[in-house]
């Protein structure tokens, strides 16, 4: 059901790869709320060629740009503003890559140039995008800007690598530019701290199976799927949570507070 909560909003979606990205259900239901976006990805994700059938669905343009280069990101800015026909309100940064976990390296033992890459693809893309934006003056008062998360910034996942520390870093800029920005423009900015989910970057994750399947045995209410966090992107792009910013927001049916889960204690034998 729509509620109409994005009606007339312009927004800039970034990271839809294939219908299982979590920044695909964010683009399905921002049209379905009313709003009009670009969607973006970096040039070498479009080859797949997936991201057409969303512009169509969603009746977008879809403008290229490697979310590591600051003149790209400016092209995308004001390319948007020029398509969209006016400032953006919001804002998904749905990007996350890590090749030290792709080559399966432990932690220990991390490559240097992998853990740099993994830096500027999945944390300080958010601060090029933000600064690129500020300086546009591209977003308008109110405007929201969402990060995607992982819980493994607070409390260590052995899996997930360096990617524990990136998020760490994405979620401290989330913080630090949401003061700025808040102070000058009233521009919000939240990370969404989602549960396990079956995209390509999760998947992509040594024994992300069974730790999704162990994550849904802890969860009161279950893994929340990747239509669930759009439901609630959606709501943080509106009016609804205007004055929320500058938080990191636990979207994972509960799992970031529970100790332990009767299923677990019984798979152990304890009742
Ligand atoms: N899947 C999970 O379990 C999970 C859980 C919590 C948070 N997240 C986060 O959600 C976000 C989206 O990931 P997803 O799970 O939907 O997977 P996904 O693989 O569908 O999306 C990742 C996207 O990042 C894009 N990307 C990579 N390098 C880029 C670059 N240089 N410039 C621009 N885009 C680039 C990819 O093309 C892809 O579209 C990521 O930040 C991820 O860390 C995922």
């Amino acid at each position: 059901m729509a509620y109409g909560l994005l009606k007339g909003k312009k927004g800039i979606i970034t990271g839809a790869l294939d219908e299982n990205s979590i920044a695909w259900k964010v683009a399905e239901k921002a049209y379905e709320e009313g709003a009009t976006f670009v969607l973006t990805n970096a040039p070498i994700a479009m080859r797949m060629g997936e991201i057409n059938k969303l512009a169509e669905k969603t009746s977008s343009q879809i403008i290229p740009a490697d979310a590591t280069s600051v003149d790209e990101l400016t092209t995308l800015f004001t390319q948007s503003q020029e398509v969209l026909g006016g400032k953006i309100d919001f804002v998904l940064h749905s990007i996350g890559m890590s090749v030290n976990i792709r080559k399966k390296i432990p932690y220990t033992e991390s490559n240097y140039d992998y853990f740099m890459k993994g830096i500027d693809v999945s944390a300080m893309s958010l601060h090029k995008m933000l600064a690129v934006a500020k300086k546009l003056d591209a977003i308008n008062e109110w405007g929201s800007v969402v990060a995607l998360t992982h819980m493994a910034a607070q409390r260590t996942f052995p899996f997930y690598t360096d990617m524990a520390d990136i998020k760490a870093m994405l979620e401290s800029i989330a913080r630090s530019f949401g003061y700025h920005y808040g102070i000058e423009k009233k521009v919000r900015i939240n990370t969404v701290s989602q549960s396990p989910t079956k995209t390509t970057a999760g998947t992509g994750i040594k024994g992300f199976n069974d730790f999704f399947d162990y994550a849904n045995a802890i969860a009161p209410l279950g893994n929340a799927s990747a239509e669930d966090c759009a439901n609630y992107c959606i709501t943080l792009f509106s009016d609804l949570t205007r004055m929320v910013t500058m938080q990191n927001l636990y979207h994972d049916g509960g799992y970031s507070n529970t100790g332990v889960s009767t299923t677990i204690m019984k798979k152990f034998g304890i009742e």
